[in-house]
């Protein structure tokens, strides 16, 4: 048994850190190990307080603890951080026992300890670099929120940029519509003249008739003059409300006749296409409808037949024709104006519609026409445009939406 012992005693001691003190905690023993861990050798341990590998770190209240278990005849395990002759750092998962007598009375103490530095390093090393993952983590979603901020701002300032841009663009789109107006207004007071010339004509007759019959004292004749004056004055007035209208942006979409937008604009432009001896072919659908902002499409239109009633300035006077159709196609009005003089040069045929490409005189044309009548048919009536070269002149496509039946269209 004796030998058994022994063998178990020198197990221990060659697998782990041993010590024993007496009652007071005065070293009586150390295996190689000890030595070995404290960096003191056996003689410098002999007789000393056990407190000499203590670490100031260590606070009183522990050693309390410990002192309270082990008196009481306890064993007492923790983990301790200890300090070696050298001032480094060591940890030790210790057990501390108290041996008694055969009086049952504390006899020595002993200590049996296993090294976990480096375990604790490790877990220490493991708590500093989360700690440093998370600084690092908090920094970088600081600078994540300082990056989003200025991008916000950034994109704040692009928004407002792109806000001025439009509307410097909204801005030149209506100085450009008002430039094409005032130009058609021009165009139109010439018909205006032209339809007035015969009602004022009719009128100076009847001032004439009416002069005469009064010096003749006849009353009946007088009223009847003055009632027809009455009709003149009305047409006339009328001619003026017409015109007025047709300038009239109107601000609602609507259903309307595609056959009144004709007659309307051929009415306007009577007057400048008969002077310049222009047969009108019409070919439409009393009933065709279409939606949209009638107006726009009216003035669209009335660039269109300009244009065409200038080209057909080349053409000898006998031949000048004109012709527009009307048909469904595919849920959708095609509207097509055709006119027989000569058609479109091919180098010029991409830049009709874009804004001032005109090839007339800078006194006659200011090439905003067709660049207006696409703006009105894709932007304004969410329709296409088109042209083509065919049958020995230009024919403009307007292709617009028909939007259900006819329902709630009436003729103004
Ligand atoms: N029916 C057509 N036949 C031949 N060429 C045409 C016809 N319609 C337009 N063009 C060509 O397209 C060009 C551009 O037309 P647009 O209506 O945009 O401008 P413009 O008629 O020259 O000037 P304005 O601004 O007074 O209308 C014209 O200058 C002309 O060369
Ligand atoms: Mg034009």
């Amino acid at each position: 048994m004796g030998q058994e012992l022994n063998q178990y005693k020198k197990a221990i001691e060659q697998s782990n850190i041993v010590s024993k003190t007496d009652i007071d905690g005065i070293i009586t023993f150390v295996n190689d190990e000890f030595c070995k861990i404290s960096g003191y050798s056996e003689k410098e341990l002999i007789g000393k307080n056990h407190n000499i590998v203590r670490h100031p770190d260590v606070p009183k209240s522990d050693f309390k603890l410990l002192w309270d278990t082990i008196l009481s005849k306890k064993t007492f395990k923790t983990t301790a951080k200890n300090m070696s002759k050298n001032g480094s750092t060591f940890y030790v998962n210790t057990t501390i026992a108290p041996i008694l007598d055969k009086n049952g009375d504390i006899q020595e103490f002993i200590a049996i300890r296993y090294d976990v530095t480096s375990n604790i390093m490790l877990t220490e090393a493991l708590k500093n670099k989360e700690e440093e993952l998370s600084l690092l983590n908090s920094m970088l979603e600081k600078r994540i929120q300082e990056q989003t901020r200025k991008l916000r701002m950034l994109n704040q300032n692009l928004e407002k940029r792109i806000t001025k841009e439009a509307e410097k663009n909204r801005e030149k789109d209506r100085l450009m519509f008002q430039q094409a107006r005032l130009a058609a207004m021009g165009e139109t007071i010439g018909n205006i003249a032209h339809q007035w010339r015969q009602p004022l004509s009719e009128l100076g007759i009847v001032i004439f008739t009416m002069k005469k019959c009064s010096a003749k004292g006849d009353k009946k004749e007088i009223q009847k003059q003055y009632d027809h004056a009455k009709k003149v004055i009305a047409r006339m007035s009328k001619t003026i409300e017409d015109f007025r209208n047709f300038f009239n942006p109107v601000k609602d979409k609507n259903n309307f006749f595609v056959k009144d937008v004709i007659d309307e604009v051929l009415s306007i432009l009577e007057g400048s296409l008969s002077k310049a001896a222009i047969n009108v072919n019409i070919k439409i659908d009393e009933d065709i409808t279409a939606y949209g902002y009638k107006n726009e499409l009216s003035q669209a239109i009335l660039n269109i037949v300009i244009n065409a009633k200038d080209a057909l300035s080349h053409k000898p006077a006998d031949e000048r024709e004109i012709k527009i159709n009307s048909k469904y196609e595919d849920g959708f009005v095609l509207i097509s104006i055709a006119d027989n003089a000569g058609g479109i040069d091919n180098e010029v045929m991409d830049k009709i519609f874009e804004p001032y490409f005109t090839t007339k005189h800078a006194s006659s044309g200011t090439g905003l026409g067709l660049y207006i009548v696409k703006m009105i048919i894709e932007n304004s009536m969410n329709g296409a445009m088109c042209v083509k070269n065919q049958d020995g002149g230009a024919n403009f496509i307007i292709k617009i939406p028909i939007q259900g039946s006819n329902n709630g269209t009436e003729r103004t």
